[in-house]
């Protein structure tokens, strides 16, 4: 049995990997769905349960020095939150059926993206049906709200070898991002970082002596007040690179960028209380700044 089937829950922890979930659980064959390999630890463990190709559906891009250092083959195909296409989808499922196994799916966390690739995968592979799918994202921690991941798995069928091999079969290590990706990975990853003084009691951790709260908060705000800037620069309708915004009418585009102005605003309030304002005013501000990320995503992403 593969480890992270013999573990109780399902789900394996280890050092680097979160959320370790395996969607085919025999030997040679597995294939898993997890978090991103976090620096030498991760892509260590990944060696250790024997994979040989990983595959991230994140937007972020993959650390492809640790993976070639590992003699580990990379492939990067972002998914959204709110599901993927047809296109997409026959790549992923031609991936995982012809690159070396073990294979590593990954996002970010490992419980949304990941799990909802792999579900459908596995189902259009024949590995396993719709409500074993579904049990295998809920055992991944998959968010009820994703609706667009769960409505991926619950319409895969078993494809037909022809309709995978019309899929393209060029498996790129490196997908570019839109700009709204990446600003948008760019803000997360300093969002991780105040976090880890907010858990500290708003304290700098000796551990992380690096991190700058104020100057992230500040680079959140800027990074929105760009995207609002590049949205105000883009005439109405025009796609773009970017996908989602290109769908959006007049009016839903105003909404859009009004979220994405209030949103710069709790950053920047967050930024100055953070450096020397009153002190209890700093956990509700920080709050205020994830309801505010959470409301456009709600509405615009998931
Ligand atoms: C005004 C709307 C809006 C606001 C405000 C907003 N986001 Fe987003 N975010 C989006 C959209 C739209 C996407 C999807 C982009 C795509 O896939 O094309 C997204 C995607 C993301 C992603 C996924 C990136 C990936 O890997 O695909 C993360 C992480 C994220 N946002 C974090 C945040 C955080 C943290 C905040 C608040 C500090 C925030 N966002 C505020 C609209 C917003």
């Amino acid at each position: 049995m593969s480890p992270a089937a013999s573990s109780p829950t399902g789900v394996l922890e280890l050092p680097g990997l979160h959320n370790v979930v395996s969607y085919r659980g025999s030997g040679a064959q597995e294939f898993y769905s997890g978090s991103v390999p976090e620096g030498d630890a991760g892509f260590d463990a990944l060696v250790a349960l024997g994979v040989k190709t990983v595959i991230s559906v994140d937007g972020a891009l993959p650390d492809l020095a640790r993976a070639k250092a590992r003699g580990l083959r990379y492939v990067h195909l972002p998914i959204g939150y709110d599901g993927f296409d047809d296109a997409r989808k026959a790549e992923l499922v031609r991936a995982v059926r012809d690159l070396p196994k073990p294979i590593y799916l990954h996002c970010h966390h490992g419980k949304h993206r990941s799990a909802g690739a792999a579900a459908t995968v596995a189902v259009s592979l024949g590995w396993m049906d719709n409500a074993e799918a579904a049990a295998h994202m809920k055992r991944s921690g998959t968010a009820e709200g994703y609706k667009g991941l769960w409505s991926c798995a619950a319409k895969a069928a078993p494809m037909m070898s022809a309709a995978i091999d019309a899929a393209r079969g060029d498996f790129p290590e490196l997908t570019r991002p839109d700009s709204m990706v990446a600003a948008m990975v760019a803000i997360d990853e300093a969002l991780d970082r105040i976090k880890l003084v907010e858990k500290n009691g708003w304290k700098v951790p000796a551990s992380h002596p690096d991190l700058a709260p104020a100057a992230d908060a500040g680079r959140i705000a800027d990074l929105l007040r760009v995207l609002d800037g590049d949205l105000a620069a883009k005439p109405a309708g025009e796609p773009g690179r970017d996908a989602h915004l290109g769908r959006l009418d007049e009016a839903a585009r105003a909404d859009f960028r009004a979220l994405l102005v209030r949103n710069a605003r709790e950053a920047s309030e967050l930024e100055e209380l953070l450096l020397g304002g009153d002190a209890a005013r700093i956990a509700p501000a920080m709050k205020a700044l994830g309801a505010g990320c959470k409301d456009c995503h709600v509405k615009y992403r998931d």
